[in-house]
C-alpha cells in the first residue's frame, strides 16, 4: 500500500467538542458536548457580549473559529500610568532568581481527542499538510514540538481494532448511558499510527491519556499501543483529566476526594505493572487539577503523591484557563454572561498574568526538587470556547507570549495550548470546515504567533534560563524578560501591552549590560499588528499567516530583521552607551544581544523544514502531489500553495 498524505478532504461527521465550564473563581462545572454547526453561538445582536462589527456571515455564526466580530481596544494608559522611556540594566551572567534551564520546545499544543481527525489528518495515510508545516516552523527554531492528544474526551475513549465505517475515530452512540449523555469515543490503532507517521516527517513528540472513567476496569490498550507504535515519540500518559471536577461532572460520588484520586492512581499503577505489554517507569502525568483542588492538596495526599509514585511518574501536570465564556456557550444554564470587553484590560496586564501563574510556583518547586517535569497540560484564553474578539485577536498573541514566558520564568517545564476545533475561538490553528476544505485553507490564530516568538526567545540549545526583569518599575504594560544561554545573556524580550495608534505609547527601553561589554549593534525582530483587537495579518519579523482560511502553514513574505546600533544616543538624553529599543504599542520586540538573529536560525542545525512541491488541484477531486520534499530552508518555505501531498510509507 502506498499511503497518500493529503490535507484537503477529511471527515464531516458530528465530531464531538467538549467544553469544561469553569465559572469565575468558584467552580460550577458542567460537561457539555456539541457538534460543530450546532454549537451555541453569538447572535449578531448579542452586543452585550461581543460588539458585532461586522455582522458575521452565516458560516461565521455557526463556527466560532471564523467569527469576524471585533471588540474595541482599551484606551491608551497615558504617560502617568506608563512611562515610555526607561532603562534596563541586565547582568551579562546568570542572575539570582532566573529559572532552571528550559527546553526550546517549552511551548506546545494540546489537541482535544475528538477533533484529532480534523487537525492531524484523516488517518495514517492522509495527513494534514498545514499541520506538518506549522510544526516544521517550530522544529526549525527549536528542534522539536510536544503535542498532547486528549482532553475530557479521552476519559471515555476506547481503543477498538476497527470501526464499522473504517474511520479512525467515532462516537459510540449506543454507549451514551452516563448522566451527562456523553457518547464515548471509540478509536482505532491507526489514530496512533497517524501520530507516529507525523513524527516521521516532523519531530513531534506526544502525550496521550489513559481513560480514567472506570477505575475498576482499567482500559490499558492506549498505553500498550501508544508505547508499541510511538516508541520514543511517546513522552508520557496523563492519568485523570481534571479529577477535581469529577464529582461535579457526576463521574464520581459527590464526596470524591484527593485521597480517592491518589488511591485510584495507585490502582492504575498496579494494573500497568501487571501488564506485560507496558513499561510503566517514568510514564504517568498527574494530577492535572484545574480550579477545585490545589496542586499541593493532591501532592500531599495519602503517603505523598511524588514519593509514593516516583518510579511511575513522568511528571506533574496542572490545567488552567483564566476565564470562561460559559454564559454565552450555554445560554440557558443560568451562568452569568461575561462581557469580554471588560476583560481586555485584565488580559492586557502583566500583573494579572503573573498572578495567574503565582499559585503554581510552590508546587513547581516540589516537582523540581524531585527532578520531575512540571507541565501546564491544557490552557488557553478562556474555557467554553474562548472570547470571540479577544481569543482570536492580536492581544491574545501578546497575552500568550507573556503568559508562556512567565510560566517558563517560574519553572514550569512545558505549556500546552489547547485546540478545540471549529466551534472555539482560541485555536492556535484551525482547519477549514470539511465541506469547504477543497477551496479554503487553514486559519492561524494569535496563539500560534505566541508559540513562534516563545520558541525564538528560548532558542534551540535547551539551556535558556529566564528572568522576569520587572522592567519600568514592574509596569503592568511593559513586561520584559532576560534569556541567558549557557549562563550568558543571549536575548531580551520586550512587550508593549498598550494600544495606541497615535504612537504616543510606543516606548523606548535603554538596555545596558552589567558586567560585560555592550554589543556594537543588535538584531531585533518584531511581533506587530495595528491594534490589540486586529484579527488577522499579524506579523512576526515581517512574515504572516494571513487571515481566515488563508494559510497552508508556511509563513508568507520576506523576513525582516531590524538592526539597532548601540552607543551614546545623539539626542543627549544619556551619556551612557545603551542599546535603545523602540517597542510599538501594541507589539513585542525580541532583541538578540549575543550574535545575530540569522546565526541563531541556522545554529539549531535541526532546521529541516517541511516544504511541499507544486501540485494541481481539481475542485471536488482528491488532490495529490507527486511527492513531499523534505528540504532545509530557513523557514521561508517554497512558493507553491497546496493542501495535499503524498508521502512515502512509514510502515
Ligand atoms: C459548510 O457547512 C457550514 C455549516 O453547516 C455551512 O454554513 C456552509 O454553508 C457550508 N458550505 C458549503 C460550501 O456548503
Ligand atoms: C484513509 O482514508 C482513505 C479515504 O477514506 C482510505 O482510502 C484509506 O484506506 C484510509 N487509510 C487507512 C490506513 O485506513
Ligand atoms: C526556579 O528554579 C531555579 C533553579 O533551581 C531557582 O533558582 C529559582 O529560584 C526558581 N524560581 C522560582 C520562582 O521558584
Ligand atoms: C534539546 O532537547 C531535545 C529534547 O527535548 C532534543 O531533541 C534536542 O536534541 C536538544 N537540543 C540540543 C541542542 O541539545
Amino acid at each position: 500500500m502506498v499511503p497518500t498524505l493529503f490535507g484537503a478532504r477529511a471527515v464531516l461527521s458530528f465530531t464531538l467538542v467538549l467544553a469544561t465550564v469553569h465559572v469565575g473563581a468558584i467552580s460550577t462545572t458542567l460537561t457539555i458536548y456539541w457538534a460543530p454547526g450546532q454549537t451555541p453561538f453569538l447572535e449578531p445582536d448579542a452586543t452585550s457580549t461581543g460588539i458585532g462589527v461586522p455582522v458575521p456571515t452565516a458560516l461565521d455564526q455557526t463556527l466560532q473559529a471564523y467569527n469576524k466580530s471585533t471588540l474595541i481596544p482599551p484606551p491608551p494608559p497615558g504617560a502617568a500610568a506608563m512611562p515610555t522611556a526607561f532603562s534596563i540594566a541586565i547582568a551579562s551572567t546568570l542572575p539570582v532568581g532566573a529559572s532552571m534551564q528550559q527546553k526550546g520546545s517549552f511551548f506546545g499544543f494540546s489537541v482535544e481527542m475528538s477533533v484529532v481527525n480534523q487537525v492531524l489528518g484523516k488517518n495514517s495515510s492522509l495527513l494534514q499538510v498545514p499541520f506538518l508545516n506549522l510544526m516544521a516552523n517550530l522544529q526549525q527554531r527549536v528542534g522539536r514540538v510536544d503535542v498532547r492528544v486528549g482532553g475530557n474526551t479521552q476519559e471515555t475513549a476506547t481503543l477498538v481494532p476497527s470501526t464499522s465505517d473504517g474511520k479512525i475515530l467515532e462516537k459510540d452512540k449506543t454507549g451514551a448511558t452516563n448522566p451527562t449523555q456523553t457518547p464515548p469515543l471509540i478509536f482505532t490503532p491507526d489514530l496512533i499510527q497517524m501520530m507516529r507517521d507525523i513524527s516521521g516527517l516532523v519531530n513531534v513528540h506526544w502525550y496521550l491519556g489513559v481513560p480514567f472513567n472506570d477505575s475498576s476496569n482499567w482500559r490499558l490498550e492506549i498505553v500498550e499501543q501508544g508505547q508499541a507504535i510511538l516508541g520514543d515519540y511517546l513522552i508520557g500518559i496523563q492519568a485523570g483529566n481534571e479529577p477535581d471536577l469529577y464529582a461535579q461532572h457526576q463521574h464520581r460520588p459527590q464526596n470524591y476526594s484527593q485521597d480517592d484520586y491518589f488511591n485510584e492512581f495507585g490502582s492504575l499503577i498496579r494494573a500497568l505493572d501487571a501488564d506485560p505489554k507496558v513499561k510503566a517507569e517514568n510514564l504517568l502525568l498527574g494530577p492535572s487539577v484545574s480550579v477545585n483542588w490545589s496542586p499541593e492538596s493532591v501532592l500531599n495526599a495519602g503517603t505523598g503523591f511524588i514519593p509514593t509514585y516516583n518510579a511511575s511518574l513522568y511528571g506533574i501536570s496542572v490545567e488552567h484557563y483564566p476565564f470562561d465564556n460559559c454564559g454565552v456557550a450555554f445560554p440557558n444554564s443560568g451562568i452569568p454572561v461575561v462581557n469580554p470587553q471588560t476583560l481586555l484590560p485584565i488580559y492586557l496586564s502583566h500583573a494579572s498574568t503573573a498572578s495567574l501563574v503565582a499559585p503554581y510556583i510552590n508546587s513547581a518547586g516540589m516537582a523540581q526538587a524531585a527532578r520531575k517535569p512540571y507541565v501546564m497540560f491544557e490552557t488557553n484564553t478562556a474555557s467554553c470556547g474562548g472570547f470571540v474578539g479577544f481569543s482570536d485577536a492580536f492581544g491574545a498573541a501578546l497575552w500568550g507570549l507573556d503568559y508562556a514566558m512567565q510560566m517558563a520564568s517560574v519553572n514550569f517545564t512545558s505549556a500546552l495550548f489547547h485546540i478545540g476545533g471549529q466551534s472555539v475561538s482560541y485555536n492556535p490553528f484551525t482547519p477549514p470546515p470539511t465541506n469547504e476544505s477543497v477551496f479554503h485553507q487553514w486559519t492561524v490564530g494569535p496563539i500560534y504567533y505566541s508559540a513562534l516568538v516563545t520558541a525564538e526567545a528560548l532558542g534551540p540549545t535547551n539551556t535558556s534560563q529566564i528572568l522576569d526583569l520587572a522592567a519600568n518599575n514592574n509596569n503592568t504594560y511593559t513586561p520584559a524578560y532576560g534569556i541567558w544561554e549557557h549562563g550568558s545573556l543571549a536575548r531580551v524580550l520586550l512587550i508593549n501591552l498598550a494600544n495606541d495608534p497615535t504612537g504616543a505609547s510606543d516606548y523606548e527601553a535603554d538596555i545596558t549590560i552589567a558586567g560585560g561589554p555592550l554589543p556594537m549593534q543588535v538584531d531585533v525582530k518584531y511581533l506587530l499588528a495595528a491594534n490589540v483587537t486586529q484579527k488577522s495579518n499579524f506579523t512576526w519579523a515581517g512574515q504572516t499567516f494571513g487571515g481566515s482560511f488563508q494559510s497552508d502553514g508556511r509563513p508568507d513574505g520576506a523576513e525582516v530583521v531590524n538592526t539597532t546600533t548601540c552607543g551614546v544616543p545623539s539626542d543627549g538624553s544619556t551619556q551612557t552607551p545603551v542599546c535603545r529599543i523602540r517597542v510599538p504599542a501594541p507589539g513585542a520586540a525580541l532583541v538578540f544581544m549575543a550574535g545575530t538573529a540569522s546565526a541563531q536560525e541556522t545554529s539549531g542545525a535541526l532546521s529541516a523544514t517541511f516544504s511541499t512541491s507544486t501540485y494541481t488541484k481539481n475542485l471536488g477531486a482528491v488532490a495529490t502531489v507527486p511527492r513531499v520534499v523534505m528540504e532545509t530552508s530557513n523557514g521561508h518555505g517554497g512558493s507553491s500553495r497546496q493542501m495535499c501531498a503524498e508521502v512515502p510509507s512509514r510502515r
